[in-house]
């Protein structure tokens, strides 16, 4: 389980995060709707230890990882598997190294049993095994999207969390990556949050939704409740999102 509880977050005079609770239970499928600069990366990036809260506290299965040092951090990345927004590729390393980066590292993988992974990841993002031996700049934007995926499901994360999975990708593209965020948390019985703009990927496959406004959840609920609810914020972006506005 992920837990907010009272996390206040400033750089310089501007404070972004003003008090955000949450909590994500097992299984489901989170997603953080705000507008840009709400504070929906810094959110997810306080997670994994890239950023740490003035105050408040983020737990992480009961431990509350806003005071873990570095050292401690190692196993929080482990559970907790990062997409970043824009993907962050070794534009010198060809596909297959980018994927089996984080493989390598942990250094208790025969060659063949990284192999297999790194296939089985590539597979589970539907690129195709061709692409392996390519260098990721050689890439479309979709297909580094893809890489930068798999990079994160080849180590089976308990805990998923995607930063505008879709944003920026045609429509047919943008659904298929919705439809392999929900097959992936319930393959891999994972808890996703995922950071979107995308209402119509929202309304697929959340299990729950949260707005953050003024640094804060302004609303949580359900996704019905979302699209019912005459708060005017959630309106004001329900209006200005509608259509999967980019
Ligand atoms: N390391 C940092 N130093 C200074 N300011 C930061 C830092 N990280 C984030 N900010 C500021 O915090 C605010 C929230 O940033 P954040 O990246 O979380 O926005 P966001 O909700 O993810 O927006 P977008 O939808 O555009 O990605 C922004 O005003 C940003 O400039
Ligand atoms: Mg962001």
């Amino acid at each position: 389980m992920i837990e907010y509880r009272g996390v206040t977050k400033s750089f310089g005079d501007k404070e972004v995060l003003k008090g955000v609770d949450l909590v994500v239970p097992e299984g489901q499928i989170f997603f953080v709707l705000g507008k840009t600069g709400a504070g929906k990366t810094v959110m997810i990036r306080l997670l994994v230890g890239l950023l740490s809260p003035d105050a408040g506290q983020v737990l992480v299965d009961g431990e509350d990882v806003s005071r873990f040092t570095e050292d401690e951090f190692q196993s929080v990345r482990r559970k907790c598997g990062m997409v970043f927004q824009l993907p962050t590729l070794f534009d010198s390393m060809n596909v297959f190294e980018n994927v089996a980066f984080g493989l390598r590292r942990l250094g208790r993988y025969r060659e063949e049993e990284i192999e297999e992974k790194v296939c089985d990841a590539l597979e589970k993002v539907e690129l195709s095994r061709e692409l392996a031996p390519r260098r990721t700049g050689e890439l479309s934007f979709g297909e580094q999207k893809r890489v930068g995926l798999a990079r994160t499901l080849v180590l089976s994360p308990r805990y998923l969390l995607y930063d505008e999975p879709t944003t920026g990708l045609d429509p047919f593209t943008a659904g298929r990556i919705t439809a392999l965020i929900r097959e992936v948390n319930h393959k891999l019985g994972a808890t996703s949050i995922v950071v979107s703009h995308d209402l119509e990927s929202m309304a697929e496959i959340a299990d729950r939704v949260g707005l953050l406004w003024d640094g804060r959840f302004r609303f949580l609920g359900t996704v019905d409740e979302f699209m019912r609810t005459d708060d005017p914020a959630a309106v004001e972006f329900r209006r200005s999102f509608a259509g999967g506005g980019k």
